[in-house]
């Protein structure tokens, strides 16, 4: 339960080197055992989520090696997973609970080995998070399916059957466990309103080099041709677009100068034109971009959360935080969780004008500034949303609960020091 200090004030400057996306890796990961051969993943951020879903493979039996190294300038992870044979089918409470992305798990173990037991991860903070589309999509290919105690469990006689599934979401989960499932499937699998997120497409790359043949990427229509074995590969995963948008939106909220190195800038197009919308200047460089707010006047925008390529709601947080010093008033809409607006009441303590409409949409009215509290991180991106507002609130801010940002921002602290922050991990021992 460590806490972070931030004293308020200082605009940023300098170079932030953006991390593999974990949001790519926990389904790139889980995707190594549908091969008794090893994978060999590269720009594998180092995160809490990545270690909870790796005890969780260190359990079904999979060899893990781990591997610190450079590339692209900075300090990376490189490991490769080999599955020869699985010890166990079971993914345990325990383990779920910790990660949900944990059910990644669901779709391999069941298509490859014919059985497979998953915990419910069950809501969290941010929604009800239900798996309806994965299980019935899985039952139209022919698993027997049955919950009990808390658990999924499910069947298949001989290999899962190609379908035509039309997901009534386009879930990104869903598509990554179906997309597996189907690669070692019989016959053809066709996937309607697929999620489009660039993850997806960076797990078909990956998929086909080991041998799947999948055929519409970055398209809302997937067409898998399921094959009868997968081999080996080496992969590097694509960077984290919402690391990346999350450390845009500080150097805007504190009007400094930041250069994002290996920022997928072609994956941010919404957000990043929101962002020049209120005032900051966004330039491309060879490698990601630059975000200068020095001597800008930040005008509050719209924002409306939607399904790729739409405004992802895993910035959402942290632009609610830029507009809530940005001049005017700004309507915040929330299209994708029932339940994303738990900072507001942490941002109001330091001094927000927020008005919340329902579950799904605010008013920020910009106030000239914000004042130093200290405040409770919900969830992930509600947390750095809250890192954000101490930035530029006048005082020391303590955010409390900093589990939340370990699971998805790599060495958070170090990278906002190197420019410029005045940002402290306090430690609270266990
Ligand atoms: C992924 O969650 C991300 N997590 C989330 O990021 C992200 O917010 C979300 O996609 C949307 O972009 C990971 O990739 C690990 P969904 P996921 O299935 O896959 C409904 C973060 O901060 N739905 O695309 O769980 C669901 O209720 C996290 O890094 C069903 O109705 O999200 C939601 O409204 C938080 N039935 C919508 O679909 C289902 O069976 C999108 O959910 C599945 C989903």
């Amino acid at each position: 339960m460590d806490k972070i200090k931030i004293i308020g004030g200082k605009p940023l400057f300098g170079k932030v080197y953006i991390s593999g996306a974990k949001n790519t890796a926990l389904p790139i990961i889980c995707a190594s055992l549908l091969t008794d051969e090893p994978v060999t993943i590269q720009n594998i951020p180092f995160l809490s989520d990545i270690k909870s879903l790796n005890a969780l493979l260190l359990q079904i039996g999979t060899n893990i090696e781990e591997k610190a190294e450079e590339r692209n300038g900075h300090l990376t992870q490189t490991i490769t997973y080999h599955t020869p044979q699985p010890t166990s089918l079971v993914a345990p409470y325990d383990y779920v609970r910790k990660m949900r992305a944990s059910y990644y798990v669901l779709g391999p173990l069941l298509t490859k080995y014919g059985h497979v037991e998953l915990s419910l991860p069950g809501g969290c903070a941010i929604g009800a998070r239900p798996m309806d589309i994965h299980l019935s999509s899985l039952e139209q290919m022919g698993a027997k399916i049955e919950i009990k105690n808390g658990y999924v469990v499910a069947d298949i006689d001989g290999r899962l059957k190609g379908a035509h599934v039309a997901f009534h979401s386009a879930s990104v989960g869903a598509t990554c466990n179906i997309l597996m499932a189907a690669a070692l499937a019989e016959g053809t699998t066709v996937i309607e309103n697929a999620a489009k997120e660039p993850e997806i497409a960076d797990l078909i790359d990956v998929l086909n080099k080991m041998g799947a043949q999948i055929e519409g990427a970055n398209t809302s229509t997937l067409t898998i041709h399921g094959v009868e074995k997968l081999h080996g590969v080496t992969h590097e995963i694509i960077n984290d677009r919402i690391e990346a948008g999350s450390y845009a939106v500080a150097a805007a909220i504190t009007h400094g100068r930041v250069e994002l190195v290996n920022a997928p800038a072609q994956y941010l197009q919404t957000p990043l034109d929101i962002l020049r919308k209120t005032g900051a200047k966004v330039e491309m460089t060879d490698t990601g971009f630059i975000v200068d707010a020095q001597n800008v006047k930040l005008v509050g925008q719209d924002v409306f959360t939607d399904y790729y390529p739409g405004f992802p709601t895993d910035l959402q947080a942290q632009f609610m935080a830029l507009m809530c010093v940005s001049e005017g008033a700004a309507m915040i809409t929330e299209s994708i969780w029932e339940n994303r607006f738990m900072h507001v009441p942490e941002l109001m303590r330091m001094g927000a004008n927020i008005n919340v409409h329902g579950h799904a949409s605010a008013i920020v009215r910009g106030v000239e500034k914000l004042s130093a509290a200290p405040v409770m991180s919900t969830d992930l991106r509600a947390s750095f949303a809250l890192i954000l507002a101490g930035l530029v609130a006048e005082g020391e801010t303590i955010v409390n609960r900093v589990y939340h940002l370990d699971r998805g921002y790599e060495h958070l602290e170090e990278k906002f020091k190197a420019i410029g922050a005045d940002i402290e991990r306090i430690k609270i021992p266990d």
